[in-house]
């Protein structure tokens, strides 16, 4: 009796199965994702065990980047410049049961940070994963701005990553493996009106860490590039008002403080050392990010 596919027999539906173009398309589509499992699979970095560095680790999203980090089983390093915040910061942080070493450093001085990577390598022996995240934010309009505003973000945006990256590669090349994080902005993708040093600052950032991704991929040290929208950190206490200094910490305040434009820190957080991993190339969060 002829069967539905219009033959007789079994012979026939199975070559019209195999030579059905859609069939090809389904199996190349399992196979591409079967590819990219295996590939997260392969290039999977557990966190315990490993030395995390984090810049700027002591309030904010650093020091919960540290606290998650901690809890996945690593060593985590954390620097700020204010001691007694990093006093406390490193107090929670042993309270949690991690191996944590502190030290003040800024960021913005290369002579600090070969030190810190020093003092790091000294505690624990190497550096496994560097997150730059220190960073600084100045808030109002371009006349209210001066030359000496914008090589302050520049200085702590993207030369204090710069620092840590140089102090912290001739090591991570050494070992042959390695990642490398930079929080850059969604400001440095797109730039944001009465942000301009500060977006400046991070589209630097940007670039310098997507080219590094290029070229530091095959020596198996994998950069990641974070790009945040707002998150809910109490940035705005931390950041510096210029021009109308009430209307523009208003509308920062108000901006950060709303869930739907902006993150909670604890979620970033996760995404981020999610993207750590698995050695994500890009993250970009929150929806308005997104969008
Ligand atoms: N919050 C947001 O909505 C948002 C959005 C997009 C991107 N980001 C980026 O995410 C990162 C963290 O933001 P956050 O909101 O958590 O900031 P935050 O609360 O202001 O914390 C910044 C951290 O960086 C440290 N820091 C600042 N300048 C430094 C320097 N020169 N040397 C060493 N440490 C320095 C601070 O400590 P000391 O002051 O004691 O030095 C502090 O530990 C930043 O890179 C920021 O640009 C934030």
């Amino acid at each position: 009796m002829p069967s539905k596919w219009g033959g007789r027999g079994r012979a026939i539906p199975l070559l019209r199965i195999a030579t059905d173009p859609r069939t090809w398309v389904f199996a190349s589509a399992a196979a591409a994702a079967g590819g990219r499992a295996l590939g997260r699979w392969l290039t999977r970095f557990e966190l315990r065990g490993r030395t995390v560095l984090i810049t700027g680790g002591t309030r904010g999203l650093g020091l919960e980047l540290a606290r998650q980090a901690g809890s996945a089983g690593a060593r985590v390093a954390i620097c700020g410049r204010d001691a007694d915040t990093l006093a406390r910061a490193r107090e929670s942080l042993s309270q949690m049961g991690a191996a944590v070493l502190a030290t003040t450093c800024d960021v913005t001085d290369r002579n600090q940070v070969a030190e810190l990577i020093r003092f790091v390598q000294a505690g624990f022996g190497h550096i496994d994963v560097l997150i730059n995240n220190a960073g600084m934010v100045e808030v109002g309009p371009v006349e209210a701005m001066t030359a000496v505003d914008f090589e302050r973000d520049m200085a702590t945006n993207f030369w204090g990553p710069l620092n840590a990256i140089l102090a912290v590669l001739p090591h991570m090349r050494s070992r042959g493996e390695g990642r490398i994080v930079n929080i850059a902005s969604i400001g440095g993708k797109l730039s944001v009106p009465h942000l301009l040093p500060y977006s400046s600052s991070k589209f630097a950032l940007v670039g310098l860490s997507e080219g590094l991704r290029a070229e530091l991929r095959a020596s198996g040290i994998l950069v990641t590039t974070v790009c945040p929208g707002l998150m809910r950190t109490g940035s705005p206490r931390h950041a510096t008002f210029k021009g109308r200094h009430d209307a523009e910490y208003t509308w920062f305040n108000l901006a950060d403080n709303f869930p739907l434009l902006s993150m909670d820190v604890e979620r970033a957080a996760r995404r981020i050392l999610r993207a750590v991993r698995h050695g994500n190339s890009h993250v970009v969060l929150s929806l308005p990010a997104k969008v």
